[in-house]
């Protein structure tokens, strides 16, 4: 079976296609991080443009590098939300086109359930139940899936995003956009217990705190002389250890209550080295298993929206054959 996706829930065009479930044959990923980077965030407006130029030729581009033509698909997949909605509505409206104009079953996919199952591209023993840890630009949750499409939300962000976190202090510093990378990628060349910041752990609640934090790091270099490349090393590293240790506890905390006994790292964040590694690190001895994606299926890609569709066919789920067409674009679409 020949799954095309679409994703375009942000500022990446992207398409893929999906063999059986596992044989990625492509996926393009179309990038306008040049676009953005110099507002320092993605603009809603140009995003929306800039798939409508691209989305024709990231679709082809996949089926070319599959080596198939639309009429060899079988079933198409898009993302409905949550994400830009102008930039939602152009993925969706190719996938419709092409739906309707080769006479294809269109199946709508939650974009967070396309990252956690990201995972079941590279790991056919993953199975549900499992905690997962969706850390993204957009979200931080601790789910509990317990089956496949049975998502209980633990706890999400009462503030700012572990993504957004990092790239708000990337900002700060002056480091370009999207923070994420740059700050792992610096912080490598700074000491994480230079400066000491503070640990939100909101006890007692699966919630998460980030906006503290980046105030703490706001104060620390407003009070500070901050100059030169080791001094703001230093700081990259103290906020990325500050947030991947109250991650990784909070996570592990909650897989010991609930008992389950895999753990599974999804969404852009995944990404990071230090968080893989304090993970690898504590994970160990403790008899949970821990998956994450190769970092091209972290971050935003069609691959993943394509495996969950796959998993919805194979479940018989109500949402494949139902909605069909009918759907909409659901820039706050909430998976549980
Ligand atoms: N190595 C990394 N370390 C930390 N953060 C990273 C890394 N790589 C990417 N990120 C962050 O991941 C985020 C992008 O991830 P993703 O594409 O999943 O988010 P999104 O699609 O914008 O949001 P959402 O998935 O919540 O709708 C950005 O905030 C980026 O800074
Ligand atoms: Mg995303």
């Amino acid at each position: 079976m020949y799954i095309l996706a679409i994703e375009t829930s942000c500022d990446e065009t992207s398409a893929s296609v999906l063999k059986d479930g596992r044989k990625l044959l492509s996926n393009v990923i179309s990038s306008q991080i040049n676009i953005h980077k110099k507002y320092g965030g993605v603009v809603p407006e140009l995003a929306s443009r800039h798939h409508l130029q691209n989305i024709n030729f990231v679709v082809q581009e996949a089926l070319d590098l599959a080596r198939l033509d639309m009429k060899k698909i079988d079933v198409l997949a898009v993302t409905q939300g949550p994400g830009l909605v102008g930039s939602l509505l152009v993925g969706i409206m190719a996938a419709k086109t092409l739906a309707s104009l080769y006479q294809k079953p269109l199946i709508p996919v939650n974009h967070i359930e396309g990252h956690i199952y990201a995972n079941f591209l590279e790991h056919p023993e993953l199975k549900p139940p499992f905690l997962a840890l969706v850390v993204s630009g957009g979200h931080t949750e601790l789910v509990w899936q317990q089956g496949h499409e049975k998502y209980k939300i633990l706890g999400r962000t009462r503030d700012d995003a572990a993504g957004e976190a990092f790239d708000k202090v990337a900002k700060l510093l002056k480091l370009g956009y999207p923070g994420g990378p740059i700050i792992d990628k610096l912080a490598r060349q700074g000491d994480p217990a230079a400066i000491k910041f503070p640990r939100p752990y909101l006890e007692g609640s699966y919630d998460f705190s980030f906006s503290g934090l980046k105030t703490s790091v706001v104060n620390y270099v407003s009070g500070h002389q901050v100059s030169g490349a080791k001094r703001t090393a230093d700081i990259a590293a103290g906020f990325q250890q500050a947030v991947v240790e109250v991650l990784v506890n909070k996570t592990l905390q909650t897989a010991k209550k609930l008992k389950v006994k895999r753990v599974v790292l999804a969404g852009g964040v995944a990404a990071n080295s230090a968080l893989r590694r304090l993970f690898d690190e504590k994970i160990r001895g403790t008899g949970l298993k821990l998956f994450y994606p190769s970092l091209v299926l972290c971050t935003d890609n069609a691959a993943m929206i394509a495996c969950a569709a796959y998993y919805k066919i194979r479940n018989r789920s109500p949402k494949y054959r139902r909605e069909m067409l009918e759907f909409k674009a659901e820039p706050n679409l909430e998976l549980a």
